[in-house]
């Protein structure tokens, strides 16, 4: 499925509210993730932080595990799109961190991932094209 900027901007609308959900006293960087799977589902989500800081999840990866948690075994990834926001209400234009561009090239190397430029505009890369040289099990 190709992916408009509108679809993008949608995407992005539900990523800002699932931002609001997100729990980051630690950081105070809230980050809301939304996708779009290949049957056009949404699904999204949000960091979880913990006191004990790297057991913390990334909005992306809960995104991802509501998507397979609904669609199971035959989710495929679309496209993506990411909104972070500081406590003031900032927004700041993030990309997904290296664990997070490992977990969704897993689910689709083509899918899209947007990046919202601070005038509006979309950047949008492929999944694959974030993360050459990746892990891969060799026999598959
Ligand atoms: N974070 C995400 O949710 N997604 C990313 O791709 C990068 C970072 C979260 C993790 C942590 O709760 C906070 O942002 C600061 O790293």
């Amino acid at each position: 499925m190709s992916t408009s900027a509108a679809d993008m901007d949608a995407l992005h609308t539900r990523a800002v509210a699932a931002a609001q959900s997100a729990y980051a006293p630690y950081s105070r960087l809230h980050v809301g993730a939304a996708l779009r799977s290949a049957s056009g589902r949404i699904y999204t989500g949000c960091n979880v932080e913990n006191a004990s800081f790297s057991i913390g999840g990334c909005a992306e990866r809960a995104a991802i595990a509501a998507a397979v948690q609904a669609e199971g075994q035959a989710f495929r990834l679309d496209a993506i799109a990411v909104a972070a926001f500081r406590d003031d209400g900032r927004a700041l234009p993030i990309t997904p961190c290296g664990a997070c561009r490992q977990a969704l090239v897993e689910f689709g190397a083509d899918a899209q991932v947007g990046f919202r430029q601070p005038d509006g505009t979309w950047l949008t890369v492929s999944a694959d094209a974030l993360l050459p040289y990746r892990f891969c099990f060799p026999e598959r």
